[in-house]
């Protein structure tokens, strides 16, 4: 075991102590950091609180970000490429090759239907203008009444007030409450594990909910401009999953109320269900979508929001007051466009699509080895789609309160980074994983569910 220099430690210890300020965290019951030195594939190194090395399997690809894992080849030689030759340069009167590149892939990417492309920084940004588009696109049409939107219970779309205000009103939220705008929530039900593949089953147990979309749809159509959804897998939430019928449903819906779809495919989109886009999976395209994080795979804040061509056209006018005036100062940035030429090359040339269905068939596999093994009777649920896997475990309210900080550092300490959602233990592995790695994770959280409930 290799130690960090005792004095170094301090040193760092004391700048995170006087000057750091982490998201989501409460600061006065945070544990002290893990120092990360560097990465390479799915591993990160570097040191714990007490010097001590570390290495552990990044088992949540870095709040699902690196998709292709650390130090990735191709993506550091298109920064490095790029870098040379332009940094950036103004988004606004200003066109460059890697933007124009991007944009046709990503087009492409959609077989054309969603033709345009907006740049951004990050995905609640990218939402923000999502939501921007669906509103003002009508506003722009006269139709003024329609300025509200439907959306699902316990999605997540970001942090922005705006974002906020489109996902759910959980504790998470709470204290920003009266100040977000009101939208119309439609309550939510689940695929069980088993209906995530069974499409008779799935009709079986969402019935009741595609009744009540049809009912929610009809009742309040005038008023809504668009409906918001991440599609399949609610991430935040938990990892809820639902099957595509419920997106075939809310296209029908959307088509027929003149209501815009827009996905949210910042988590769920650049492969990580299997094909590019979750929506895929219905074989329907939204009329806006929003992606980021597997984008810039992690070595650039960047993102799109791609919409069809309709709604460009109601954007297209004589009257400077119909602009989509959003904008963003590192908009458009020529390296973050060189990196997601990159990483969508990398889907291609790395068969992603046929790498996640492995992926899902090693998830099944090691979940039901966890079934049967002597941990079972703490485990609640457990379900998996593509590349993404969670186990529900039972625990007491008193236990849950430092459940999420004490598994991080259990984990970590054991081999993968493990940061639960409640009590939702979580893989969102990097695509490149292997088999005997994913194998680790799951030890990991049999020795949580062993040692730790
Ligand atoms: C579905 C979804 N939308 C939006 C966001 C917000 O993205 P960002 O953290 O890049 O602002 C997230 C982040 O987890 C997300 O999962």
């Amino acid at each position: 075991m290799v130690f960090m220099d005792k004095n170094q430690l301090q040193y760092f210890r004391n700048i995170h102590k006087q000057h750091i300020w982490w998201p989501f965290t409460p600061m006065k019951l945070a544990k002290e950091p893990f120092f990360i030195e560097k990465g390479e594939g799915v591993y990160l190194y570097g040191y714990d609180y007490d010097g001590n090395s570390i290495q552990f399997i990044d088992a949540i690809s870095s709040w699902w970000v690196s998709i292709y894992g650390h130090n990735c080849k191709p993506l550091k030689e298109a920064i490095k490429k790029q870098l040379d030759i332009l940094e950036h340069v103004i988004y606004a009167s200003m066109e460059h090759e890697p933007a124009l590149k991007l944009a046709k892939m990503l087009s492409e990417k959609s077989n054309h239907t969603l033709s345009r492309v907006f740049y951004s920084d990050d995905g609640s940004t990218a939402m923000e203008i999502a939501a921007k588009m669906a509103y003002q696109y009508f506003q722009n049409q006269g139709l003024f009444q329609k300025k509200t939107f439907f959306v699902l219970e316990n999605g997540y779309h970001g942090d922005t007030f705006g974002t906020m205000s489109l996902g759910a009103r959980s504790d998470f939220h709470k204290v920003y409450e009266p100040l977000l705008f009101n939208v119309i929530h439609i309550p939510m039900s689940y695929s069980s594990e088993m209906g995530m593949f069974d499409e008779q089953l799935a009709k079986q147990e969402l019935q009741p909910l595609l009744k009540q979309l049809d009912n929610y749809f009809e009742k309040f159509h005038k008023e809504v401009c668009g409906i918001v959804i991440e599609p399949l897998i609610q991430g935040a939430a938990g990892m809820l999953m639902y099957h595509p019928i419920v997106l075939k449903k809310i296209r029908e819906l959307c088509d027929n109320y003149n209501i815009f779809m827009i996905c949210d495919e910042v988590f769920t989109g650049a492969g990580r269900t299997g094909p590019y886009f979750a929506y895929e999976h219905a074989g329907i395209y939204p009329d806006i979508l929003a992606l980021s994080k597997g984008l810039p795979a992690g070595y650039a804040t960047f993102a799109v929001t791609m919409c069809k061509e309709k709604v460009y056209q109601g954007f297209y006018s004589d009257n400077k007051q119909h602009t989509l005036f959003h904008g963003h100062s590192m908009t458009g940035n020529p390296i973050g466009c060189a990196i997601s030429i990159s990483s969508i090359e990398l889907y291609e040339q790395l068969d992603i699509k046929n790498k996640i269905s492995l992926i899902e068939k090693w998830h099944k596999e090691f979940l039901e080895e966890l079934k049967q093994s002597s941990v079972n009777h703490k485990i609640k649920e457990t379900r998996y789609f593509g590349s993404v896997a969670a186990v529900v475990v039972k625990i007491s309210k008193e236990a849950l309160k430092t459940f999420n900080l004490e598994v991080i550092d259990f984990s970590v300490k054991n081999g993968a980074l493990i940061r639960p959602l409640g009590n939702i233990l979580y893989i969102v592995p990097p695509y490149i994983i292997e088999k005997m790695e994913l194998k680790k994770i799951y030890e990991v959280i049999f020795k949580i569910l062993k040692e730790m409930l």
